[in-house]
């Protein structure tokens, strides 16, 4: 199929505000709002039989199996295991009898990927797939396929693949709770609902592009930028950082706010910008106390957050967000951290949607 950038300058920023069209057309696969059930492909195996799931994954695909271990682990109360496709099939993995391995790749043919999960079927494992390209060797290969109705992804550094693959692991992980017992019906209802609610937030979110643009242009002379979470939006600062290398070339990277004072804060001085993901959830306050001890060292802290009452003084800047659910909240603060990107990657002049020395699929080990 063709596809063009429309009245977009860059398929990465089409693809960033496509989002809202996207994860709902996704959701809509997955969720039965009337019934308020989730609905997954049929598995050859019973989902309440699973004592483990495995998550194995490169680049981007990876970030979104570090958020998914949160949301499983809360809700189904199952172990789960997470690992870099390139790295998991050398450390021995230890399979537990009847686990669930489940591999994420935009394209369904990363090498490493293919090769970690064609390691979990040889091991008898249950393996499934988390796609977008669906005639892809993983999704042959697999034993259930998960599709994300993404649609076709050209920019290199991927967007809306994440936010997609993040709404179909959401709804697994309330599928698997309602399945092992950990949640009833009207709380699976309620998760449904809450799903429900993230178009909208989403295209709220994309709205407020200007301010971001604005806080991109200040953070786009920077050498190094460091990106702060807690929690389940700890993977979503390594993803932000990860953008922002992808196609700005400014170094950066994503560290949990905890582990600041151990090594990272060296590095902080005025020319530091400090990007601190902060919804109002219960770990707020210590991820704005240690976004002060980094202002106390004159880094420029950059707060994304939905509580207005955080203390902003002697902040840089901070961006206001919607406030949503434990499964939306992810999903939406992925958006700012795509767009400073994005914007800084424009005020530098970098070729965006084609970045030096990456490819949109990477079929060598
Ligand atoms: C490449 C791309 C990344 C992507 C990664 C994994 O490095 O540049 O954007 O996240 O591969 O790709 P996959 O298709 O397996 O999700």
């Amino acid at each position: 199929t063709m596809v063009d950038k429309g009245n977009h300058r860059h398929f990465m920023q089409k693809e960033i505000f496509e989002q809202p069209t996207v994860v709902a057309q996704a959701l809509g696969r997955y969720l039965d709002p009337v019934a308020g059930k989730v609905r997954l492909p049929h598995m050859p195996f019973e989902l309440a039989t699973v004592p483990k799931v495995t998550l194995v994954a490169c680049g981007t695909s990876y970030y979104a199996a570090l958020v998914a271990r949160y949301w499983i682990e809360k809700l189904a109360r199952v172990p789960v295991e997470v690992d870099i496709a390139s790295e998991f099939r050398y450390r021995e993995p230890v399979y537990m009898d009847g686990g669930l391995a489940i591999f994420i790749s935009q394209s369904g043919e990363t090498a490493d990927t293919l090769a970690a999960l064609r390691h979990a079927k040889a091991a008898g494992q249950r393996v499934a797939t988390i796609v977008n390209v669906m005639g892809s060797t993983m999704a042959r290969e697999a034993d259930v396929v998960l599709p994300i109705h993404a649609g076709a992804e050209i920019g290199v550094a991927s967007t809306k693949a994440f936010t997609c693959q993040l709404s179909v692991l959401a709804a697994l992980a309330v599928d698997l709770a309602a399945a092992k017992g950990q949640i009833d019906e009207a709380q699976e209802a309620a998760f449904v609902q809450e799903l429900e609610t993230a178009p909208k937030l989403m295209a709220q979110v994309l709205a407020n592009d200007e301010a971001i643009e604005e806080i991109a242009r200040a953070i786009a002379p920077a050498r190094d930028v460091l990106f702060v979470g807690r929690g389940i939006h700890f993977p979503i600062a390594m993803e932000g950082a990860l953008k922002l290398k992808e196609i700005s070339y400014i170094h950066a990277e994503g560290y949990a706010a905890g582990e600041l004072k151990h090594g990272p804060i060296a590095l902080i001085d005025e020319n530091v910008p400090v990007i601190g993901i902060a919804p109002n959830d219960e770990l707020i306050d210590k991820t704005v106390s240690n976004l002060q001890e980094i202002m106390a060292r004159q880094g420029k802290v950059i707060l994304l957050s939905d509580n207005a009452e955080s203390e902003a003084e002697g902040m840089f800047a901070r961006l206001e967000m919607p406030s949503a659910g434990e499964l939306v909240t992810p999903i939406l603060y992925a958006i700012p951290v795509q767009l400073l990107a994005y914007y800084a990657a424009v005020e530098k002049g970098t070729d965006v949607d084609q970045p030096r020395n990456l490819a949109k699929s990477v079929t060598v080990e």
